[in-house]
Parts: structure tokens; sequence; C-alpha cells
């Protein structure tokens, strides 16, 4: 029986996408949903975890999000686009997973502690704040995700989420814990298959400021809807601390991560990174121009896209709405295994909008 891998993925409404997503992750899910199941999760619930006081801006965050999905090239027919407040089976499982991990495990995840560190939240976050590493466990498993494509930000995430499933496989479903992941009875026997991540070729995009992650909140991105003469000043902003067109410069440094993953004639790629690493006669500022006239060069298609689907609403709603309904068909049945394998299975349910 060849049955696709399911895979899953989601995106937390902050604001418009940018370059880093879909470099990052979005490129990848383009070839995803040509070959497996794939569902793209709108981490709507996710984004009240910091912002519980602005619903409005989080409600169009969370459309805006799908339109920049459409203009990169997602296809609503292939992949579901998925709204979490919408799939109840993650919240349910949520709570239950919330009982399988210690506290302190939850606590020492990196991710959340950098997130506390770099929003400045101190020790006034919400309850709900560290819950949501928990929820995410429950986005996934929800789903019975194989593959989980991310960027590298998110591994302690997908760490836990393969604790939570070996720990209820094996607590609810007498499954030995040193099997290995794809040993054919963690899906014969269990609930959840293990999840590996997917971290793609560029894991991590630098911002605009040559130092830090792009992210939104640290105003160093590049939008999908910027226009070239946004993308050029931006691109002229980084800073590499070359003084001169003979200074010999630093292969790692953040321009020649942009020459590698937007100069897309390789050769054109590897000569730049030759000259420039050798300081032969090759300014700054031209690589920039390249690099961003790459990047424009990108974006054209993705704004021509984008533009069809401005100020309409309705049809990004229908295409929510399938996609979740969708959605929900996969996670009810989910929920219902768990829960059978729980001792909280009594009766059925159905659920319908
Ligand atoms: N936390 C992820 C981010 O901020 C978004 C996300 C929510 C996610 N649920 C997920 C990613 C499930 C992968 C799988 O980028």
């Amino acid at each position: 029986m060849s049955k696709r891998e399911v895979i899953l993925t989601g995106d937390t409404p902050t604001g418009q996408l940018h370059i880093g997503h879909y470099v990052g992750s979005v490129r990848r899910r383009l070839e995803l949903q040509e070959t497996h199941d794939c569902y793209f999760l709108l981490a709507n619930m996710h984004a009240y975890t910091t912002r519980a006081d602005h619903p409005a801006e989080i409600h169009a965050d969370t459309l805006e999000i799908v339109r920049d999905y459409l203009a990169m090239g997602i296809d609503p027919n292939k992949a579901a686009i998925t709204l979490q407040s919408e799939t109840p089976a993650i919240a349910e499982l949520t709570f239950l997973f919330a009982m399988l991990l210690p506290f302190n495990r939850v606590m020492r995840n990196p991710t959340l502690k950098e997130e506390i560190k770099v929003k400045d939240l101190g020790e006034n976050y919400s309850f709900g704040f560290p819950l949501y590493a928990v929820g995410q466990t429950a986005d996934i498993l929800a789903f019975r995700a194989h593959s989980v494509p991310v960027g590298e930000d998110q591994i302690p995430h997908i760490e836990l989420t393969r604790e939570v499933a070996r720990r209820f496989n094996k607590l609810y479903c007498g499954i030995n814990e040193n099997i290995e992941d794809d040993d054919p009875e963690m899906e014969e026997r269990g609930v959840f298959p293990i999840p590996r991540a997917d971290v793609g070729k560029v894991g991590r995009l630098i911002g605009t400021d040559g130092v830090h992650k792009m992210s939104k909140s640290l105003d160093n991105v590049i939008l999908i809807t910027d226009t070239p003469k946004k993308v050029k000043k931006k691109i002229g902003q980084i800073y590499t601390g070359r003084q001169s067109m003979t200074d010999p410069g630093d292969a790692d440094s953040s321009l020649m991560q942009y020459v590698d993953t937007f100069i897309t004639d390789s050769t054109r790629a590897a000569e730049l990174k030759d000259k420039y690493v050798r300081g032969d006669n090759i300014g700054d500022g031209h690589i920039k121009v390249e690099i961003a006239e790459a990047i424009s060069e990108l974006l054209a298609p993705m704004q021509e896209r984008r533009s069809e689907h401005e100020g309409d609403d309705d049809t990004i709603i229908d295409i929510i709405r399938d996609g979740t309904r969708r959605a929900n068909v996969q996670t009810e049945e989910t929920l219902a295994r768990a829960k059978e394998a729980s001792g909280l299975g009594f009766f059925e349910r159905k659920i319908s909008f």
C-alpha cells in the first residue's frame, strides 16, 4: 500500500510574509504540494500568546498570510490552508498533551527562552505563552504529520513533538520507546507517527541589518510587496565592514548568503564570491545592486499574483473554509483514535460548518 506522506507546517500571523519565509520554508512547500498531502496552518491562536489585545490586527494578518501564500505559488487545490482556531482537535490535544509533559521540560525549550529575551517579555508573559509550545506539538500530531518543513529556529519544537508522540504511543498504545521512528509497528499500533523536521537549505536568512535572522519584529525584512526601489534601498543598508574594493571579504558574510540564495546563475554567483573574497576590485555597492535586481526579479511575478486578490476577503475566506474542512476530516479522525487509546472515547461526535 503506498500512502502519501503527510506534511504539516504553519505560520503565526504577525504581518505580511517576507523573503526569509520564502527561502526558508515556502519555496520547499511548493515542491511538496505536488507530491504530498500538505496542510499549511494559519496559527492564529498562537498570535494571541503575545498579542491578545490586538484581535483586529491578528484577524487581518491571518488573511494577509493567505494572500502571500497565493502570491508565492501555494495552490489551495493541492494544499489545505487551514485555520488553527477552527480546528478544534488541536485545542483538545493540546490539553491532553499538556498532561504528558513536565512543566520544566516545556520551559527548557530554547526557542521559548530566546523569544522571551528578544521580545523582552521578562516574567510577565501569559500562561498561554509557554502553552503554545505544547500547542505546536498538537498542531503537528493532530495531522499525524510525517514531516515538518521549518526554519532552523523551530527545531526545538519538533524535538518536543517527537517526545510527546513517543510518550503517547508508549503510555496508551504500549509501544516500546526504543524502537526506531520508521519501525512499521509505530504506525500500525501507535496513534502518532514520529515526525521529523525538514530544514531547508537556507534555514535562517539574515535580515538587512546583516546580523539577526530576518524577522518582522526586528524591522530588517524585505516584504513580498516591496518595490524594486525599496529592495535596492534595504539591500544597500546591509553593513559588511569592508572599507574598499580591494579589501578581502568574508565568505560567510550576510552579503554572501544573499549571493548564494538569490543569484540563481551559479556561475555568476561563484564569480562574485571569488572576487569578493579575494578583494579583486569589486565594491559592496556593485554586489548589492546585483542582489537587489535578483530579488526584485523573484518578487515581480509574486506581486502580480498578489494584486489579483487585493481587497477580496470573500475569496480568501472561502479558501480557508475549504482547507479547514479538509483539515477537520483528518484531525477529527486523529482525535477519535487518540481518545479511544487514552480512555477518553465514549461516543462518536461530528462537527460541521
Ligand atoms: N511557531 C511557528 C513560527 O512561529 C509557526 C507554527 C505554528 C508552526 N504551528 C506550527 C510551524 C506547526 C510548524 C508546525 O514560525
